[in-house]
């Protein structure tokens, strides 16, 4: 019998692997770049649709590309009536949570798109800005039927960010609570080989369509060790409860080796720098609107600080990210289609830099079962 040839044998979750070139992100331990610009100047100077415009298009946009990027983002919001009517028929399903609903309908979409079939670059481009565009009206069109009201169509006068809030609640957002959501859209829209963009570059690998891709990448993005996390994060701290049942949750959970959602993560070993800029802007939304919001700040602070000192582990993003969304009032469960509305520009990024140039992605694996039974 001969076997296939052998490699040196990678750490489990192949920690440490660089799995390929992108010219798309840079995952540092002290900043994260997308396409040279670091995430601390954009967060500051810059809005999701330029970032989306950088992500997708490779670099940063003029005035009037700007302008154009724009009116193809907001000319391609609205979705097909079949579409709207399986969110409908979906979306309260019990065993539904919303990122199946949005992977079934991104799917689904694919059949309307005169591009499905098609991953040349134009076409690639052309499906990337349907689908940052309607992912977020999907978001909100679900939670209307979720709340049982009608159905609130996209406002093309409002921004990205302000336009998901205002399709989620059916009121338009405060110039700071638009500000909240566009920053953390920017800090969520892309961070090299993780879970959910490995899984859309794979299919994608196989010369398959990036309706097909992205849909992969959310099924992965769901899991709580990835994006689910928001939402694990945030049902924690409800657990918690208290500021006075902190320290004994932690060390329940510590002498039960319960995981703390939100904290830790694969290549930041000092802290993820998102978290740090989105709760202080969550932080500071907080103190503004009183001591029930202030309260999860409190308990997620204390959490945070018996975290760092007993264990050195750090919250991620997704730590600040579920307190920030729950003190402004947005359903737990939204948390990670949230996150889809923005990393689907990151996704898009890879999917078109990989079908740009391809090679199947296919690698070994070390087998451990038996050898020659007898049948
Ligand atoms: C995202 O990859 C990306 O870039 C992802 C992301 C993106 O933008 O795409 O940044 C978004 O997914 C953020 C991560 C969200 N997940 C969570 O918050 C879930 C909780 N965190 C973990 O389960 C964990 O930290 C991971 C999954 C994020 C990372 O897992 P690793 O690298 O496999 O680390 P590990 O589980 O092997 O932990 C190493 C050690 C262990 O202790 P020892 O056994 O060595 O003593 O650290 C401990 C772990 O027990 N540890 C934790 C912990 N995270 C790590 N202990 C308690 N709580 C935690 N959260």
């Amino acid at each position: 019998m001969t076997s296939a040839p052998t490699a040196p044998k990678p750490k489990a979750g192949l920690e440490g692997i660089i799995a390929g070139d992108s010219d798309i992100c840079a995952v540092e331990q002290d900043t994260l770049i997308y396409r040279g610009y670091s995430i601390g100047e954009l967060s500051e100077k810059a809005k999701f649709e330029d970032v989306a415009y950088l992500l997708l298009a490779g670099g940063k946009p003029s005035a009037s590309e700007l302008e154009a990027f724009n009116r193809d983002l907001v000319a391609e919001r609205s979705l097909p009536d079949d579409a709207i009517d399986i969110i409908k028929r979906t979306a309260t399903q019990p065993a539904a949570h919303p990122m199946d609903v949005l992977r079934t309908v991104v799917s689904y979409l694919a059949h309307f798109d005169p591009d499905c079939q098609d991953n040349s670059p134009e076409a690639e481009l052309r499906k990337s800005k349907r689908l940052t565009a309607k992912i977020a009206t999907i978001i909100g069109h679900m939670q209307n039927v979720i709340d049982g009201r009608d159905i609130v169509k996209p406002d093309p006068s409002l921004s990205h960010a302000g336009n998901l809030l205002y399709m989620m609640r059916g009121e338009k957002p405060t110039a700071e609570e638009e500000k909240i959501i566009d920053v953390s859209l920017i800090l969520y829209a892309e961070h090299d080989f993780n879970a959910s963009t490995f899984t859309g570059r794979v299919i994608a690998g196989t010369l398959s369509d990036m309706h097909g891709a992205v849909a992969g990448a959310i099924a992965a993005l769901k899991g709580p060790l990835h994006g689910g996390a928001n939402e694990a994060a945030m049902d924690m701290l409800k657990e918690i409860g208290s500021i006075e049942n902190v320290e004994p949750f932690m060390q329940n959970a510590f002498a039960t080796k319960r995981k703390i959602m939100g904290f830790g993560h694969r290549v930041y070993k000092n802290g993820d720098h998102r978290a740090s800029i989105l709760h202080g802007l969550g932080r500071a939304y907080a103190d503004n609107k009183g001591a029930d919001a202030q309260k999860w700040f409190e308990i997620g602070e204390k959490v945070q600080n018996i975290m760092s000192d007993e264990k050195g582990i750090f919250p991620n993003v997704d730590f600040p990210c579920g307190m920030t969304y729950f003190v402004m009032g947005i359903p737990v469960p939204q948390y990670t289609p949230i996150f889809v509305a923005s990393r689907i520009t990151g996704w898009c990024a890879h999917i078109m830099e990989q079908h740009s140039n391809n090679r199947l992605i296919r690698p070994l694996s070390n087998y451990t079962g038996p050898m020659g039974l007898n049948w």
